[in-house]
């Protein structure tokens, strides 16, 4: 029996049309002498009926039919009486009566429900992921997922950009994860790395008079994952020659618009704002700041720099700010929790967390009798403070305040839920540092990545004051979500090599890993630009998930395995002989 509609194609129009339909028995319901099945395929569910006046043999065959079992029936379209349409069903205003049955496969009690928000551990969803992708709210990301890659396709194509493939096998690229390596069999004790990225494949691609390159590009790196990290993941890539920032940003923002509107039907208004590094870290604490609710952080570091409370003037003397947070309505937050957010404040680094709890008639702090009450007027009146705030301090070292009080910001944020769930704020951050430097290597590391072009009017500034520079770099922020970054590139073989010693590389290293580039750049290399989305985290946010593995078919766990194949496994000594690889202890 060949199908001739998917369940949700059948409307009232083709009442009284015989039709057959192929799918799972999704549900059944025995109503002594009419049996009806939910039936479901990839489409959706429709109501069958079988009566045993109508096909004695259908009848019985449905009496035995389980959940999961896959069928294939025949029968006619009716529609329902006004008493038994289902207004919950896409297809409730009409049923099918069966003639004819048959069981095209049999199934076993699947270990959850085939059904939306179940509430079964996820190492059961992915040992049996098949199953969890039956389920409706799973088929539907999925479904997102390519139409969000359709229309990028589309539009891409309708700017002219060239879809290439880029080599899964490569060389190590130093893009800050730790590569996964793949053994070469031919060149014993020699490794491909697996791309972090395809970054300069596709400067190489510009060098090779491409112009406009995208690749939906599997990427892999072998790093802590998290809720919005995957081992391997999907970049919408692209590269761009004879272009600058506001190029890349007015492609980006109506093909952002175009997506989410084609794929979702959500209106995103463009121009996105732009914010600056540093602005982002000052307020929100974070390069990836959530700009749905306000709740800015405010720099107080002049107005305290002379008080007695040593905990603050000690800090700014050490070359420390002090910051401050006023938690809007927080005042009648108990003890208990504000000494809470305390511990959650020195986990994140802090030596501890001062607060005035701004009552009626009164304040309530551990801090106040350290400061004139001149001085405190000042700190209430610059920081707004009304009867009924918290106003919660951090002192330390810049990037230490920013992540105390960027991470307590977005915690509150979250509980008192001060921001619309369903809103999507885009923003785009400027103006990022060139570097950073690293405390631990003790040098300068690439804040993106070190094909990074400098600002030309920062160039000077690189030899005696490389920390000032900023780089030609843009991320682009959704929901305080990183979701993707890019620069314009160096295009020069003498800028890249300055570059690459400034972050402590010799010329030999440099040649040894960057040669073909350094190269290359000597050909003619257009000035070039681009930058990569993280497609999972987009799906992930228009889908409304909280992680992305529910936006990925197979995902991995948190321990980067794969349940369901039971990946990664071992291998036999004959293949390990074969590849020249002795494993040495587990
Ligand atoms: P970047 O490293 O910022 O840039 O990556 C771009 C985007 O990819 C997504 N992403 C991830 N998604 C899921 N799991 C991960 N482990 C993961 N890591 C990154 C993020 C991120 O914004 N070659 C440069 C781009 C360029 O300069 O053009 C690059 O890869 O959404
Ligand atoms: P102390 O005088 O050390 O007992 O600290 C007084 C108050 O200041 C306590 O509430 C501490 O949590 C808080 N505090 C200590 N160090 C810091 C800091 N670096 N930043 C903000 N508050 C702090």
């Amino acid at each position: 029996m060949k199908r001739t509609h998917s369940a949700t194609a059948l409307t009232l129009e083709n009442v009284g049309q015989e039709v057959i339909l192929n799918g799972w028995v999704n549900s059944r319901r025995d109503h002594g002498g009419l049996i009806f099945i939910d039936l479901r395929d990839r489409s959706g569910l429709i109501q069958i009926v079988f009566n045993p006046e109508l096909d004695e043999e259908a009848f019985h065959l449905a009496e035995s039919v389980r959940s999961e079992y896959v069928v294939a029936c025949r029968g006619k379209v009716l529609a329902r009486s006004e008493a038994t349409i289902n207004p919950n069903l896409e297809t409730g205003s009409i049923e099918v009566h069966i003639v004819a049955m048959e069981v095209l496969n049999t199934a076993k009690t699947p270990p959850f429900y085939i059904e939306n928000d179940i509430d079964v551990d996820e190492t059961l969803r992915m040992r049996y992921r098949y199953l969890d992708l039956r389920r409706p709210e799973m088929r539907d990301n999925l479904m997102l997922r390519h139409r969000v890659v359709n229309t990028i396709r589309q539009v891409l194509d309708e700017q002219g950009f060239v879809e290439i493939e880029t080599p899964v096998l490569g060389r190590s690229t130093p893009e800050g994860a730790r590569d996964y390596l793949v053994p070469s069999r031919i060149h014993p004790g020699e490794f491909y790395a697996l791309p972090q990225s395809p970054q300069q494949y596709k400067q190489m691609l510009m060098v090779a008079g491409m112009e406009k390159y995208f690749q939906i590009a599997r990427c892999f790196r072998d790093e802590d994952l998290r809720a919005d990290r995957q081992p391997e993941f999907t970049q919408l890539d692209m590269e761009m020659s004879f272009i600058d920032e506001e190029d890349v940003f007015s492609l980006i923002e109506p093909l952002m618009q175009k997506v989410f509107k084609v794929s979702n039907n959500i209106d995103l208004t463009i121009p996105f704002p732009r914010i600056t590094y540093d602005e982002a870290m000052l307020k929100y604490g974070s390069d990836q700041p959530e700009l749905r609710f306000g709740w800015e952080i405010q720099d107080i570091t002049e107005l305290v720099k002379d008080v007695e409370f040593k905990v603050f003037s000690g800090a700014i003397a050490a070359g420390g700010v002090v910051r401050a947070l006023n938690a809007k309505g927080c005042g009648s937050m108990p003890r208990r929790e504000i000494d809470d957010l305390g511990k959650m404040a020195v986990a994140f680094g802090a030596k501890g967390l001062a607060w005035i709890n701004v009552a009626e008639n009164e304040l309530k702090s551990p801090i106040t009798k350290f400061f004139t009450d001149e001085q405190i007027q000042t700190l209430l009146k610059a920081l707004n403070a009304q009867p009924g705030d918290l106003l919660l301090f951090a002192a330390d070292q810049p990037q230490i305040v920013a992540k105390v009080l960027g991470t307590l910001r977005l915690e509150l944020g979250r509980r008192l839920k001060l921001y619309d769930e369903n809103e999507f704020s885009f923003a785009w951050v400027v103006d990022f540092p060139l570097f950073e430097y690293d405390q631990e290597e003790q040098r300068c590391v690439a804040v993106h990545h070190m094909f990074t072009s400098p600002r030309i009017e920062d160039l000077e500034l690189l030899d005696h004051e490389p920390l000032a520079v900023k780089a030609r770099a843009y991320d682009l922020i959704l929901n305080g979500v990183e979701l993707g970054g890019g620069s314009i590139r160096i295009h020069r073989r003498d800028w890249q090599e300055k570059i690459f010693s400034l972050l402590g590389m010799t010329m030999e290293e440099a040649k040894d890993k960057f040669g073909f580039m350094l190269e290359a750049f000597e050909f003619g290399t257009p000035p070039h630009g681009g930058i990569a989305f993280g497609i999972d985290r987009m799906i992930m946010l228009m889908a409304r998930r909280d992680s992305i593995r529910d936006v990925i078919a197979f995902p991995k766990t948190q321990s980067a395995a794969c349940l369901m194949t039971d990946a990664p496994s071992d291998v036999s000594p004959r293949q390990l002989r074969e590849l020249s690889l002795k494993i040495r202890d587990k």
